[in-house]
């Protein structure tokens, strides 16, 4: 990738908190999270991250604290997006403000059926070695979204089950990295999902990690150019990571984590080819 090729969307943590609940990690952490900390993370990550790509910023919005996870803002192809439509009551009031920033930034907006729930970018992933997009359902998205996505964006897609509850969304649990790679944890799917996923990935290229280490979000991670931006990971992971080319880069999220997301959760890839 060449330097700066790549757009990245975030949106500041201003109006950032855990106000409800609708994923396991969220449980307790009602009002627990550090503001200070939550913005000093947030820029580490925003300066790291636009140390390989240039940054878009959508602004926040007062009680909407999930819309830092632009992740789940919607779904990029090109010069197509689909906007998110949510699963929870919670996160429908960020629609319209995707919706605008997208209108407003020049996507052509694709229609999508609003009893369909589809949590964007968080549960569709671009492989890297192949013409292929994962898709996950179980948690948020709905079970029709990988047939639908097919249709209107005309690529083949890869529907995997979720099956663990901490693993709500696809990005929580498997990432696909430059030269087909594959981060994943595969006891967060279910048997079919994780045999396609053996079929569709050989074997070299699968790196399959331990539960501690998914529990740190490793698998939400950002891959700019080989540098793999992730919350954290054990020197092991890192360890298999750099000896197949990549550079691990650690910035914690712990307020983020609080609220059930990561690097990936808070950040949208908006080149996609
Ligand atoms: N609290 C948010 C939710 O439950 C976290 C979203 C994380 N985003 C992601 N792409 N995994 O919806």
């Amino acid at each position: 990738m060449t330097l700066h090729s790549q757009t990245i969307l975030m949106c500041p943590p201003n109006h950032f908190e855990v106000a409800y609940v609708i994923n396991p990690w969220m449980e307790g952490q009602i009002a627990k999270t550090d503001d200070d900390l939550a913005h000093r993370q947030w820029d580490d990550l925003c300066n790291a991250v636009g140390q390989y790509a240039k940054l878009a910023l959508e602004p926040p919005q007062r009680d909407l604290p999930d819309i830092v996870f632009t992740a789940n803002a919607g779904l990029v192809l090109g010069e197509k997006v689909i906007v998110s439509r949510f699963r929870s009551r919670e996160r429908r009031g960020e629609e319209p403000h995707h919706r605008a920033w997208f209108e407003e930034s020049g996507f052509e907006i694709l229609d999508w059926p609003q009893d369909v729930p589809f949590e964007g970018a968080g549960d569709a992933l671009f492989d890297r070695g192949q013409d292929l997009l994962w898709v996950g359902h179980g948690f948020r998205s709905d079970a029709a979204v990988p047939a639908l996505l097919e249709k209107l964006l005309g690529r083949k897609t890869a529907a995997l089950n979720l099956v663990d509850p901490r693993f709500y969304h696809l990005d929580t649990c498997l990432c696909p990295l430059e030269g087909g790679y594959l981060l994943y944890f595969p006891a967060a799917f279910d048997e079919k999902s994780r045999a396609l996923i053996e079929a569709l990935t050989p074997q070299g290229k699968r790196i399959a990690v331990e539960e501690a280490d998914a529990m740190k979000f490793c698998c939400n991670a950002v891959d700019l150019g080989g540098h793999v931006f992730m919350n954290d990971a054990s020197e092991t992971l890192q360890t298999h990571l750099r000896s197949a080319g990549f550079a691990p880069i650690v910035t914690p999220l712990s307020e983020f984590m609080k609220a059930g997301g990561g690097a990936k959760c808070l950040t949208l890839k908006l080149v996609e080819t």
